[in-house]
């Protein structure tokens, strides 16, 4: 079971869980905020809506389209 930290609340989670699924374990369940200052979440599912966009390791990847990995460093305020 990977265990993946999340605005810096560790969360463990089954072996192939997407990263749009572990954030609704936790916190607000949303992914990003917007220019305007609204909290996003992700919604499609499928790669197609960007609502998703996190930043992992530095990065900036779609949750749903992220499998979880062990040590990932997920933010979602950057
Ligand atoms: S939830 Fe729509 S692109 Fe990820």
């Amino acid at each position: 079971m990977p265990e993946l930290s999340i605005d810096g609340q560790s969360v463990r989670v089954a072996q192939g869980t997407t990263v749009a699924a572990a954030l609704m374990s936790c916190g607000d369940h949303c992914s990003r905020t917007s220019v305007g200052g609204q909290r996003r979440a992700p919604l499609c599912g499928m790669g197609i809506c960007q609502e998703c966009r996190v930043s992992i390791n530095g990065r900036r990847r779609l949750a749903c389209q992220t499998i979880c990995q062990n040590g990932m460093q997920v933010e979602t305020h950057s």
